[in-house]
């Protein structure tokens, strides 16, 4: 099981490897503060800034990991 992160303005790519302790843990958090990946977010997870937009409109706190196992995650400002 795997995340694939893509940051767009870098062109780097990313595998996370994943346990099944992780998959019902957020997306935002787990990226941010389990795996130290830059992510943008000023409310803390409570969808208002919407700084966590990924694949071009979705709100990365809105998903859990396991809604993007083995999906690519593009992250436009990484
Ligand atoms: S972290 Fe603010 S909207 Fe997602």
């Amino acid at each position: 099981m795997q995340l694939y992160i893509l940051g767009l303005a870098s062109g780097t790519k990313k595998k996370i490897s994943l346990s099944s302790n992780d998959l019902e843990k957020s997306l935002l958090f787990f990226l941010l503060k389990e795996k130290k990946i830059p992510l943008a977010s000023s409310c803390n997870g409570h969808k208002v800034c919407k700084k966590c937009v990924f694949n071009e409109k979705l709100l990365m706190c809105n998903f859990t990991v396991k809604d993007f196992l083995d999906r690519e995650i593009k992250i436009s400002y990484l």
